[in-house]
C-alpha cells in the first residue's frame, strides 16, 4: 500500500493540475526570480510538481539544465507534456525522490506517539540523503511551495496540539534550509519561496491590492493567523542565526508578498533569495 503521506501529495496536485490559466501571475513571479542564468548554468526545483507555476519555455531557454525534482512523477510528467516539453532536452526529471528523507518513518507517527531524539534529528540530517540521487551542487536551486506542504505532513500525523509540534517543526525547517544550501554551489542564488497563509482563514485575502499586502500580512502574522512553521520573519532570523545556514550564507533578499490565486483559494506568498558564499 503506497504511503498515506504521498498519496495525499498526489490527490493535492491532481487537484489543481488544470490551473494553468489562473496561475498566471503567481508564474510570473516565480519564473522571473529563477530566469537569471548563464551559459553554463544549472537550475533545480525541489517541488515542481505540476509546474503550473514554472515558465519552463522561459526556465530552459536561461539554463542549459534544469532539473525538476518531486515525489509525485504523474504530476512533472504531465505538467511538461501541458507545456510541450516532456522531451527538453534541457529539462532533467527525478522523481519519487522524498526531499524529507523521513516520509516512511513520518507515516507511522500519530497523536500519540512520542517521538524519540533520533527521530527529530532525522528531520533535520535525513533530506540531505536526497543529496546522492541529485547531480549537484547547482547555480540555482529553488523550493516552490513545499516547506508548508512538508510541514503540513506534520499537522497531519501528530497534529498541532502533541506536546513535540514546535520542536518537529522546527526540525523539519531547518533541514529543508540546509539542504537548499548543500545542494548549492559556492555562490550560487537560493530561493525560497513559501505560501504563508489562505483565503481560507482570512477570507478578504482574495481582494486585498498587491501595495496592501505587506501591511495585511505583517497584522496576520501578528495575529497568529498564517502555516505554522513559515512565519517569514522567522525564516529570515533562522538563516541569520543557525550556525549551519549562517555560515554559509552570503546575503539574504526578503521578496513579496504577491497573491497566489490558486482557484478555490488565495494564498499570500512570499519568497528569501540569498547567495551561498
Ligand atoms: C504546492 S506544490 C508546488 C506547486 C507546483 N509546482 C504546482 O505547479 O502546482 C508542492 C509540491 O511538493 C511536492 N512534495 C511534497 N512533499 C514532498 C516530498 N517529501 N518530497 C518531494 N516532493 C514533495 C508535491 O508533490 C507537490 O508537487
Amino acid at each position: 500500500m503506497m504511503n498515506p503521506l504521498i498519496q495525499r501529495q498526489i490527490a493535492f496536485n491532481l487537484s489543481s493540475s488544470d490551473a494553468w490559466n489562473v496561475f498566471a501571475s503567481h508564474r510570473n513571479q516565480v519564473t522571473s526570480m529563477l530566469k537569471q542564468g548563464s551559459d553554463l548554468s544549472r537550475l533545480c526545483i525541489l517541488g515542481a510538481g505540476n509546474c503550473n507555476d514554472l515558465d519552463l519555455p522561459a526556465l530552459v531557454q536561461a539554463h542549459p539544465e534544469v532539473h525538476l525534482v518531486d515525489i509525485d512523477a504523474d504530476a512533472l510528467v504531465q505538467g511538461t507534456t501541458r507545456q510541450n516539453l516532456a522531451n527538453h532536452a534541457n529539462l532533467h526529471f527525478h522523481w519519487d525522490i522524498d526531499l524529507t528523507g523521513t516520509i516512511d518513518r513520518m507515516a507511522h507517527w500519530s497523536p500519540t506517539s512520542i517521538l524519540s531524539e533520533a527521530d527529530i534529528t532525522a528531520c533535520i540530517d535525513a533530506p540531505t540523503g536526497c543529496l546522492e540521487k541529485l547531480p549537484g551542487p547547482f547555480e540555482v536551486v529553488a523550493s516552490t511551495c513545499l516547506l508548508s506542504q512538508l510541514i503540513k505532513m506534520i499537522v497531519d500525523t501528530i497534529g498541532e496540539h502533541h506536546p513535540q509540534f514546535l520542536e518537529v517543526i522546527q526540525a523539519i525547517r531547518l533541514g529543508h534550509l540546509r539542504l537548499l544550501l548543500q545542494l548549492l554551489n559556492s555562490g550560487g542564488l537560493g530561493v525560497l519561496i513559501t505560501d504563508v497563509v489562505s483565503s481560507d482563514s482570512y477570507p478578504p485575502l482574495t481582494s486585498v491590492p498587491t501595495q496592501n499586502l505587506s501591511q495585511v500580512l505583517v497584522q496576520l502574522v501578528r495575529q497568529g493567523n498564517f502555516f505554522h512553521g513559515v512565519n517569514p520573519a522567522a525564516i529570515v532570523h533562522l538563516f541569520r542565526q543557525d550556525p549551519v545556514l549562517s555560515q554559509q550564507v552570503a546575503t539574504l533578499e526578503p521578496v513579496g508578498p504577491w497573491r497566489w490565486n490558486f482557484g478555490p483559494r488565495h494564498y499570500a506568498v512570499i519568497a528569501v533569495k540569498f547567495r551561498k558564499r
